[in-house]
Formats: structure tokens, C-alpha cells, sequence
């Protein structure tokens, strides 16, 4: 096994593998190697950490490393660090060979003097490389209430003591805007990933809880999704939202929440506590404008 800097000839092949690692893990298909594409041009990107590991003549890991950015209460900014996409092809998962990548790299970083990383993962995985939830470190996660121990916010100090020498005692993290070039570009994103051979798409178990991004409602399985124009699954729009490639009602956000308001006694039927129509109007209003739908 071999640990090396990636070269520009890597390029396309360590898509490849980041694509096969996430596919269909946190969502039906995945971004994440449009995400490095276009993250090698990106200004964040820390080109003397993203590594390569090669097993058996082929590179079967790869992880790159990002600037970032704490806010703190006065609303000044403290550079910081981020790092991911990381992957380990799924023929190699579960071998042991993630924790060394990682512990690799993480080495590198401390080496370069990167003091302190916060990101978004698994803490039965990255706790094997020192890392704890942020929200313990009196890190908050942006898009979280500022009291709560968000599980997936993870952080870890790289040089003893880096938050306390600059002045951190509370501070909010954001991931850099890069990390959304998907999301901002689905044009692009879709081009991209039509230069890669086709691979099926599926809602499964243990992904990340996927919501149409019209009305709402939650898609558990691919019989739930909406359907593009050529008949495959669309996985944005749930299929009383979206068929054919078309939206079955044209109308608009606070239209679809009072559509979406006669459905609350089969809401309270999955709630701990029944909301009143109220308060199901109140909870619409602040989560439909984040929906793909309707973000301005
Ligand atoms: C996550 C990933 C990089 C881990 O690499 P790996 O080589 O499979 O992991 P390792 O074999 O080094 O695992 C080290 C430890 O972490 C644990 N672990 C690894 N992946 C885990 C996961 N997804 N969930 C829970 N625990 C995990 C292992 O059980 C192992 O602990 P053990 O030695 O006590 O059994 C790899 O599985 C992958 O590429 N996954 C898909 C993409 C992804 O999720 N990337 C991370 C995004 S945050």
C-alpha cells in the first residue's frame, strides 16, 4: 500500500473511485466527485494535501483538504479547516485502510501547521483518528439550534490548545460554499456526470432522510418518487408533486403549504406530540423556502 500526492493524469480515475464510494450511501446516487472536480480550481483547495492511496497497481483512496472558516459572536471570521470528500473504494471498505489514509493525512496537515478541523461525518469511523463532536468544543454547526449536540459535527484540535491561543471560546462553522457546487450548478452537474457510464439510482436504507422538495413529503422508497420525462425515478419530487418531468399543480409555496395543511392528521399520525394546524403552517413556512422548489 502506497500514499502519494494525486498528479493532474489522476484526475479522472480518482473521480471514478469517489463516485463508486458514495454512490447510493447518503442519498439515491451521489455528487461528490462533481464536488472534487471542480474543488481542484477552488482557492480553498490545499493541493499539498490530497492524497492518493494505490493498492494492487490502482488508486483505491483518496482525500483532499479545504480552507474554511469559523465565525465568532462578534461576527469576525478565524481562518480553520475542512477536509473530505474522503473515499475508499467499496472492494477495499472495511479493510482498515480508511483510518490510515486519514491518519496519513492528518499528519501532513499538523506538519503544514493546521491547528484545528471541523466537518461532517461518522463518529464510529473518525473517532479512530481523534475526533469528537464539535459541539463539546463550543463549535456550532450553521444549520442547527446553537444549543445542540448536532452527532455528525465532529472537530478535532491538530495542535493542543489552537482554539484557546486564538481567542475561540464559542465560534459558528459553515462549510465552505464549494461543497454546494451541485446544488448551485444542477445544469452543470448533470453534463458532468453524463461523461460517466450510467449506474442505477435508489432510495435504500441508511441514507440521509430524503423529503420531496416541493410539498415536503418524506421519500422512504423509490414507489414514493415523482418520474422524469424518459419514465426513470425522480428523486427530487415525490409523485403527487411531479410527473412526466412536469409538476402536477402550478402554484405557489404558501398555495402548496395550504394544499400541504389538509394532510395534518396523517402528519400527527408520525409525530410524538400532535401539532395543531397552526403549528404545522408555522413549521412549512420555515422549512418550504430551503426545498429546491421554491429556494430563491
Ligand atoms: C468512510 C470510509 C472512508 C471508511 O474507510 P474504510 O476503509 O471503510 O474504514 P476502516 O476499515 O479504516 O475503518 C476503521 C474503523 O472505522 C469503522 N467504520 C468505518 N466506516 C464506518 C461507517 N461507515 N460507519 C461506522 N463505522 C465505520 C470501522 O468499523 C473500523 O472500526 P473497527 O476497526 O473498530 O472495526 C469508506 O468506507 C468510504 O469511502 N465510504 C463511502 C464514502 C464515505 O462515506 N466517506 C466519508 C464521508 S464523511
Amino acid at each position: 500500500m502506497n500514499i502519494r500526492l494525486e498528479q493532474t493524469s489522476d484526475f479522472r480515475e480518482v473521480e471514478e473511485l469517489t463516485r463508486e464510494a458514495f454512490w447510493n450511501v447518503y442519498r439515491p446516487g451521489c455528487t461528490e466527485h462533481f464536488v472534487l472536480n471542480q474543488y481542484r480550481n477552488n482557492p480553498d483547495f490545499i493541493p499539498e494535501l490530497d492524497f492518493v492511496m494505490e493498492e494492487d497497481d490502482k488508486i483505491i483512496g483518496h482525500i483532499m483538504f479545504s480552507k474554511a472558516e469559523l465565525v465568532l459572536d462578534d461576527g469576525s471570521r478565524c481562518p480553520s479547516w475542512t477536509f473530505g470528500p474522503i473515499s475508499i473504494h467499496p472492494d477495499y471498505k472495511r479493510k482498515g485502510y480508511g483510518i490510515k489514509l486519514l491518519n496519513y493525512a492528518l499528519e501532513r496537515a499538523r506538519e503544514i501547521g493546521i491547528g484545528f478541523l471541523c466537518m461532517e461525518g461518522n463518529i464510529n469511523f473518525y473517532k479512530h483518528a481523534g475526533f469528537g463532536l464539535a459541539s463539546k468544543m463550543g463549535i456550532h454547526y450553521h444549520a442547527e439550534p446553537r444549543d445542540a449536540e448536532v452527532p455528525y459535527f465532529l472537530a478535532q484540535e491538530l495542535i493542543p490548545g489552537w482554539l484557546k491561543s486564538n481567542g475561540i471560546v464559542e465560534a459558528t462553522y459553515c462549510p465552505p460554499k464549494g461543497y454546494f457546487v451541485a446544488d448551485a450548478n444542477p445544469d452543470a452537474f448533470e453534463a458532468y456526470e453524463a461523461t460517466f457510464p450510467k449506474k442505477e439510482k435508489t432510495l435504500q436504507p441508511g441514507q440521509l432522510p430524503q423529503f420531496c422538495q416541493s410539498c415536503g413529503m418524506p421519500l422512504a422508497k423509490n414507489e414514493d418518487c415523482g418520474t422524469n420525462a424518459d419514465g426513470s425515478i425522480n428523486f427530487d419530487y415525490c409523485k403527487y408533486c411531479y410527473q412526466e418531468g412536469h409538476f402536477l399543480q402550478d402554484c405557489t409555496m404558501d398555495e402548496m403549504i395550504e394544499h400541504c395543511a389538509q394532510f395534518i392528521d396523517e402528519v400527527n399520525k408520525n409525530m410524538p406530540q400532535p401539532m395543531t394546524r397552526e403549528e404545522y403552517v408555522a413549521m412549512m413556512r420555515k422549512f418550504f423556502p430551503m426545498l429546491k422548489r421554491w429556494r430563491k
